[in-house]
Formats: structure tokens, C-alpha cells, sequence
């Protein structure tokens, strides 16, 4: 295992535990359909490690071009506007529970990028401020590497019956590196104890109109009656000489690592015993980032992650102030940076540094530096060629389809391979623009033709002849 648990077998961390959804925001309904964010705050005795993990194993992007469904999420809330590489803010977290677990409906504030597919969707929800369903169906139908996600959200794994009841997973690629330099792909995942449980959309519709937070207080009264949930923690592994062999990109968002292929090592447990006592102090004012890493664990080039790097700091920011990480449940420790002033600055200047302490790496005063990594960050550098290699931009190809396939017809329950083909066929009766019906029509013709024969007889299209498929 990496450092952060060098303490060896039996170490035990405190953790904060925030659950999300995405495209609500504050006050939406927890059993919309959407995923589901689990976003975890490790403190390990070598510094804050943040999960910010999906309870999907893969996302609807895998590169930064992504900010256009980020986009699609916004509305022009509270005035609020940042512009950047991928920069957004979420709006207030509704209700929680902690230790440390939460409810937080996230949501992109709109910032001015303009992407052509979404350009339509885009200028209606800043001129009307509602939500666009067309522009989803829309980016997803030309963006068709989505479909692996878009099938989990329309099965009824898009709609949990607990946050205690589904699994989380870091989607990404990290690698985990010795002291010497040694290294492996990593991806980690949280397996629900309590088992996976959903409801139907006809039963999560009720409940989003009875009880908006239904899930947020069903988690408080679960653990409140000392019924913790818990989770078993695993890792997959990969070295590079495996992920040269392996069909995709070992970095490619849009890709699971079969189990039987990589199974999933246990490494611990995640056990949620302690509700927040102040709902604002422990859970709304909680900051994550992708980029909190521990020595020994370190980001891979998945140009996703990269750019999330950047943005969860940068919504922080402006969400919490420059200060965020001097709010005690955000705080190591102690922290040292060179932030010395601003918003809510109420110590002396740097956590324990002199007051004085100059904001750069200097020799006066308490001179700050950087920690010194135990290895040298050359050795860990991914190939610039073959299947690690970071893509600028990345194609659709007849390969994307694979794994939805066996998704479909190896993983999915009876019950998920009807409630998506019902979901789905719901999903696009409400959108009028035929051609975006036709192209998500067409997508699911390159998964499997006989899922689009029962999509296509419920709105009442064929799937095209010849498909392309990304050919
Ligand atoms: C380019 C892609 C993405 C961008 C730009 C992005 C951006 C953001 C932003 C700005 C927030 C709000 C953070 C805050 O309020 O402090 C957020 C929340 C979140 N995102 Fe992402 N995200 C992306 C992809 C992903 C992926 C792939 C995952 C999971 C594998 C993920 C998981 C989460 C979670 C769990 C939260 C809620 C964290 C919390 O409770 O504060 N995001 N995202």
C-alpha cells in the first residue's frame, strides 16, 4: 500500500464524507436521477488524501472538452460567474449527515465557454433559467463515448434507494509509488456492504415530490440508530508493462478495468458511526480536490483529472474564500501555504509560520519549502507513446461501444436492462428535435441492435442503415 498507511495493517483514519448529486442544486430533490458524488476526506498522518469519487466506475467524458456538459449543467444563479479552464462553483449544499457523511446538491455555475453542440442549450439557460433537457440528450447523442455512464443513469442504478447502498469509485487512474521509485495504475473503489439497492422511476418521482431530502434523513436515521454503514475498500492494479497490453487507454475515463481481469484487492473499511453536530461548520464549509494527495500517490495524465486539479481550488475559492483551508474541517494540522491575507483570515497570518513569514519560498523568517518527495518525479513519468500516452483529443471508435455491450448483456440485471429501455424510452419522448432522437437512437444501435429495436418501437423510429459507429 502507499504511504499514507506506512503505518501498516490496523491504522485507522478519521474521514468526512460528503454525498452528492450533480445537476440539482440546492434544495432539489434527492432521488432525482443523476449520479451520485462520494467525496471523502481522509486526514492520514501524512496529510489530507481527498476522494472525490462517483458511485459510477466511469464518467461521461474523458477529455477536457467536458466543461461543455458541466456547462449544461448551469444557470444563472446567484449572479456568480468564473471564467477558466475549467472553472466552476458549486452552489450551497442542502442537508447532511457526517463522520461523517452529507448531503450536497453541487451544480456549475455558468461561465462563458461556448461550445457549438451546446450553443442553443447553452444561451436558453442563461436566458431562462431552466433546465435543458434537450441540450443533455443532445451533447450526449454527438458525444457518444458517454454511453457506458448514460446507460448506468438510465438503469435504476440512477436512482438509489440509500446513499448506504451503492458503491464509489475513483474513476480515475491514480498510481501508487514506493520510497524507491516503483510505481503501479491504480484505481480505487468502495464496495457497499449494505448491497446495492435502487428504486424504480415511478417510485423515486414520488419521492422527490413527498420528501425532497429523503435520503439525506434516511442516512441520519440510520446511523443515528447506531446502524453504521460501511464499505470495503479495494484497489485495482495495473503495471505499465500490463497497460500496454490492455485494449484502451489505461487513462481513458470512459473505461472500466474488468475484475476479472484486475480484481479488486481489499484494503480496508469505511464506516460512517458519527452524524454532523453543525451541519454549516462540518459539512457546507468542506472543500475537496482531486489534487489533495499524501506522498506515494500521485495523478495520472487522465487529462480529466488534470483539469479537475485545477477547478475544485479555484470553485473553493470562490465558494469558501482564499482562506478554505484554514476552516478546521478542511485543516491538516497545520497549514502552510503563502496565503497571508484576505477573506476570512482571522490568525496571525500563516497557521503556525511568523506573521511575517514572506508568501513565496524564501530565507527570512520562518522560511517556507516545499517537502521533498521520497522519490524522484522523473521515475514515475508515463511513456510518451502507446497506450498511456496522454491524447490531445480523442476519437470515437467502434471500441467505445465494447464495454456497454457487455455492460448490457453481461452485467446489467433483468431488471436494469428493462428499467433503462423504459427510462430511455421516456427520456426521449420529451425531446422534440428529431435528429437528437435519431442520433441517441443510433447510439444505442452501435451497443446492440436489439436494444435500439426496443427503444426505436417506443418513439417511433428505426435505427439508421449503415451505422457509423465511429468507423
Ligand atoms: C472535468 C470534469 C469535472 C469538473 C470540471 C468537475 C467540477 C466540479 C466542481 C467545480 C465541483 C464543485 C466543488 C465544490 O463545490 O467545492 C464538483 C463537485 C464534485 N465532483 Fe466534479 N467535476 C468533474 C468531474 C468529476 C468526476 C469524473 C467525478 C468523479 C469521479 C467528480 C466528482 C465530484 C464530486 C464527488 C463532487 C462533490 C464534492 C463535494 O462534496 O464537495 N467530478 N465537480
Amino acid at each position: 500500500m502507499a504511504a499514507p498507511f506506512s503505518e501498516g495493517v490496523g491504522t485507522k483514519v478519521p474521514l468526512t464524507l460528503r454525498f452528492s448529486t450533480v445537476a440539482g442544486e440546492s434544495g432539489s430533490p434527492d432521488t432525482n436521477r443523476d449520479p451520485r458524488g462520494f467525496a471523502i476526506k481522509l486526514r492520514t498522518s501524512k496529510g489530507i488524501w481527498d476522494w472525490v469519487f462517483n458511485n459510477t466506475p466511469v464518467f461521461f467524458l474523458r477529455h477536457v472538452q467536458l466543461d461543455w456538459i458541466i456547462n449544461r449543467y448551469s444557470r444563472t444563479i446567484q449572479g456568480s460567474h468564473q471564467v477558466g479552464l475549467v472553472a466552476a462553483s458549486s452552489t450551497l449544499p442542502t442537508s447532511a449527515t457526517d463522520s461523517l457523511c452529507s448531503f450536497t446538491v453541487r451544480n456549475a455555475i455558468q461561465r462563458p465557454i461556448f461550445a457549438p453542440q451546446l450553443f442553443n442549450g447553452f444561451i436558453f439557460a442563461v436566458v431562462i433559467n431552466f433546465f435543458l433537457i434537450f441540450s443533455t440528450r443532445d451533447y450526449w447523442s454527438q458525444n457518444q463515448e458517454a454511453i457506458g455512464q448514460v446507460m448506468r443513469l438510465f438503469s435504476n442504478r440512477g436512482t438509489p434507494k440509500s446513499w448506504a447502498q451503492m458503491d464509489g469509485f475513483s474513476g480515475h487512474t491514480f498510481k501508487f509509488v514506493t520510497a524507491s521509485g516503483s510505481w503501479h495504475y491504480v484505481k480505487i473503489k468502495a464496495t457497499s456492504k449494505q448491497g446495492i439497492e435502487n428504486f424504480n422511476a415511478t417510485t423515486a418521482l414520488q419521492l422527490a415530490a413527498s420528501n425532497p431530502d429523503y435520503l439525506t434523513q434516511e442516512l441520519r436515521e440510520r446511523i443515528d440508530a447506531g446502524n453504521f454503514p460501511t464499505w470495503e475498500v479495494g484497489i485495482q492494479t495495473m503495471t505499465l508493462e500490463e497497460s500496454k497490453k490492455f485494449p484502451y487507454d489505461v487513462n481513458d475515463l470512459t473505461k472500466v478495468w474488468p475484475e476479472d481481469q484486475f480484481p479488486v484487492q481489499p484494503v480496508g473499511n469505511i464506516v460512517l458511526n458519527k452524524n454532523p453536530q453543525n451541519w454549516f461548520a462540518e459539512i457546507e464549509q468542506l472543500a475537496f480536490s482531486p489534487g489533495n494527495l499524501p506522498p506515494g500517490v500521485e495523478p495520472s495524465n487522465d487529462p480529466v483529472l488534470q483539469s479537475r486539479i485545477f477547478s475544485y481550488p479555484d470553485t473553493a475559492r470562490h465558494r469558501l474564500g482564499p482562506n478554505h483551508l484554514e476552516i478546521p474541517i478542511n485543516c491538516p494540522v497545520s497549514v502552510n501555504n503563502f496565503q497571508r491575507a484576505a477573506w476570512m483570515r482571522v490568525d496571525g497570518g500563516a497557521g503556525n509560520l511568523a506573521p511575517s513569514a514572506p508568501n513565496y519560498p524564501s530565507s527570512f523568517a520562518s522560511p517556507v519549502r516545499y517537502a521533498p518527495r521520497p522519490y524522484d518525479l522523473s521515475m514515475i513519468a508515463d511513456p510518451l507513446e502507446g497506450p498511456a500516452l496522454v491524447k490531445a483529443s480523442y476519437k470515437l471508435s467502434p471500441k467505445d461501444f465494447e464495454q456497454p455491450n457487455q455492460l448490457f448483456n453481461k452485467e446489467f440485471s433483468d431488471d436494469e436492462r428493462s428499467s433503462m429501455i423504459a427510462n430511455v424510452i421516456t427520456a426521449l419522448n420529451s425531446v422534440t428535435v428529431n435528429q437528437v432522437k435519431q442520433r441517441s437512437l443510433d447510439m444505442f444501435a452501435c451497443v446492440d441492435p436489439a436494444i435500439a429495436q426496443k427503444i426505436g418501437a417506443g418513439i417511433g423510429l428505426k435505427a439508421s442503415s449503415p451505422l457509423s459507429c465511429g468507423k
